[in-house]
């Protein structure tokens, strides 16, 4: 865990083990994302990626190891302090998770209101600029069960980056959209990395979709990390797995 040995990393996963009832779900996982990096972390269905972004946010303690975000140790935090580094993540659930009885604009308010002391006309434009950055300017008054799956993932990104988090953890962000729509979520995450230098955690199983805005990898399989690198790395990992999972990103 050498590399770029200067600042300190945004995330810090170091040796990280979550075991449910009697399965062990992670083992040993370690991996550092840098500030402003853009992170692809890839692996099968059931190999783990929810369950690492959860603890990242806090949302699960590690049974052992430590997690860092932003230089704090989460799982040792106090509840206000976990408040505090939690404002300066923001999270895109698998689902999107909206909230289904409030309109679309009041779901990217609803972090603004509950963490700022802003005002209504504040939240107003701040709302306004999110739903623009993703595409929905004129959705704002729609609630959520009236959008498309692909609404609703952009949706959930704009209330996930209300609070303009330095840390930003997706969790397969086009899964169940086609094509285009998919690339347009990944020239969104592209941008927020260009733009606003966020460091990012994309969860995906879509490692062709991943390498359009990941800067580096990591391969989860059955709970260990397999491979962390470049997709060159990927690619040339000595882990057949790895390699047919680079390989099928291949077009
Ligand atoms: N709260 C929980 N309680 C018990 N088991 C859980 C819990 N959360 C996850 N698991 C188990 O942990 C394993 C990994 O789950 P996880 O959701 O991280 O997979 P994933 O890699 O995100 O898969 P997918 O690509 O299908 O979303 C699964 O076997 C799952 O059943
Ligand atoms: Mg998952």
């Amino acid at each position: 865990m050498s590399e770029r040995g200067n600042a300190q990393p945004a995330v810090l996963l170091d040796h990280v083990s979550k075991t449910f009832e009697k399965r062990k779900v992670l083992e040993d996982v370690s991996f550092q994302v840098g500030s402003g990096e853009a992170f692809g972390l890839l692996g099968r269905s059931g190999a783990g990626k929810s369950v690492t972004l959860k603890l990242i946010i806090g949302l699960l303690k590690p049974d052992q190891g430590k997690i860092l975000v932003l230089g704090q140790e989460m799982q040792t935090l106090a509840r206000d302090k976990l408040g505090e580094v939690r404002k300066k993540i923001g999270f895109l659930f698998q689902d999107a998770a909206l909230f289904d009885s409030i309109s679309v604009y009041e779901n990217v308010a609803f972090p603004l209101r509950r963490h700022t002391g802003k005002s209504d006309a504040e939240i107003k434009d701040i709302v306004q600029q999110r739903l623009d950055d993703v595409g929905l300017s004129k959705e704002g008054r729609k609630m959520p069960s009236e959008l498309s799956g692909g609404m609703r993932k952009r949706a959930g990104l704009a209330r996930a980056l209300a609070l303009e988090p330095e840390v930003v953890l997706v969790d397969e962000p086009s899964s169940g959209l086609d094509h285009i729509t998919a690339g347009e979520i990944y020239d969104l995450l592209l941008e927020m990395k260009q733009k606003r230098h966020v460091t990012l955690i994309a969860v995906t199983h879509d490692v062709a979709g991943a390498r359009k805005f990941a800067d580096k990898f990591a391969v989860l399989n059955r709970g260990r990390i397999v491979e962390c690198g470049s997709f060159q790395e990927l690619e040339e990992s000595d882990d057949p797995v790895v390699r047919n999972l680079a390989a099928g990103a291949e077009t």
